[in-house]
């Protein structure tokens, strides 16, 4: 019969449709294979057009059996685009594996590891200082209210004792703790350790209460410097800071100095450089001002020298503190420091083998 050899036809070519369905590999071969069925021409779709032709006592068959065609080959597309979309979804989650928070990223990070860029300006610094002949020595991030506010002249009512701005641990009657909001306890460790003369630098982690923002994070770093000697005088201290900041910049960055108040030093100053972002013209990072606050600095004040029972009549000596994050931020030419802590590798691995 003729409409035998269609049907034949119709049924080897649906039969190799889903077979090829069954090993459909990708959303490309997915769409070919759908086009392939929707073909006008093929067997399947002649057939039907061929139906009127059909003898009318064998079409009920012939139409039952192209309807059961039919089927087959839709149920093999559905699943095969069931399977395409598992294996995609599958791919995607084996892709994004390791990409939690898009850093910290095992496969796309596979070298070896290094210094952090806070680590490698820290000991930078500490050989310049060393090199300037002062001794490197480190206090506890646990402080008591007493060496990080009282002993260094600052009252119950300063501000900066507020809880805005400390970490308190422990409030007690006697003997309150915090993490230390400043690097100055270890001057009174200093000087309570050892008599003067006495040239040291003490870095370590600082924690306050600030929101994060482009040059603040609420832990950060510090370098104190303390020299306690006769006959020290405030030339010393700028000397010591022009030095210091242009060994670590270079000449072409400039520092000042700006009269300023902290209870422990009188006279005080806070220490600035040349805005490293914008080279001085202003830019977001040094709110327009073309200059970065880098610490704060001043001769030790006679109170202080008071709490810790050196006398003040013989002895003088200067202090200053600033933030290490700021200088590797300054000279990295980060224009926002919170992406030290953030510990982003893609970050940190372009200041490997500074050191
Ligand atoms: N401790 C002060 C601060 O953190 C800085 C400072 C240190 C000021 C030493 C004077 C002397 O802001």
């Amino acid at each position: 019969m003729e409409t035998g050899g269609g049907l034949n036809e119709a049924k080897r070519w649906v039969e190799e449709l889903v077979g090829r369905a069954a090993r459909v590999a990708s959303g490309a071969e997915l769409s070919k294979l759908r086009e392939a069925a929707g073909d006008r021409g093929s067997p399947l779709s002649s057939l039907y057009r061929s139906m009127k032709a059909i003898d009318p006592a064998l079409r009920p068959e012939v139409g039952r059996q192209l309807q059961e065609l039919r089927s087959q080959l839709d149920s093999a597309l559905e699943a095969a685009s069931a399977a395409v979309l598992a294996q995609e979804v599958e791919a995607t989650l084996e892709a994004e594996r390791d990409d939690v928070g898009g850093y910290l990223c095992r496969s796309r990070y596979e070298g070896i590891g290094s210094l952090h860029l806070i680590t490698m300006t820290r000991m930078e610094l500490e050989d310049i200082f060393v090199a300037l002949g002062y001794a490197v020595t480190e206090g506890p991030e646990v402080e008591s209210e007493w060496n990080n506010f009282e002993a260094l002249n600052i009252p119950k009512f300063h501000p900066a004792r507020a809880s805005q701005d400390s970490f308190f641990l422990d409030f007690g009657d006697e003997e309150s703790t915090l993490l230390r909001t400043h690097t100055s306890p270890v001057q009174i460790r200093l000087m309570q350790a050892q008599k003067p003369p006495i040239y040291a630098i003490a870095p370590g982690r600082v924690y306050r209460r600030d929101t994060p923002d482009a040059r603040h994070t609420p832990a950060f770093h510090q370098i104190e410097a303390l020299v306690v000697d006769e006959g020290i005088s405030f030339a010393n201290l700028k000397a010591t800071i022009e030095s210091f900041t242009s060994a670590y910049f270079g000449p072409s960055i400039k520092a000042r100095l700006r009269p300023a108040y902290f209870p422990f030093t009188e006279p005080s100053a806070e220490f600035e450089i040349t805005c490293t972002i914008c080279g001085g013209s202003g830019c977001r990072t040094c709110s327009g001002t073309g200059w970065i606050e880098l610490g704060g600095s001043g001769m030790v004040h006679p109170k202080v020298f008071e709490a810790v029972g050196i006398d003040p009549e013989v002895y003088s000596g200067f202090a200053f503190g600033f933030g290490i994050d700021r200088l590797a931020q300054m000279r990295a030419g980060l224009p926002d420091m919170r992406v030290l802590p953030e510990n982003d590798l893609r970050i940190l691995a372009q200041f490997r083998g500074r050191r």
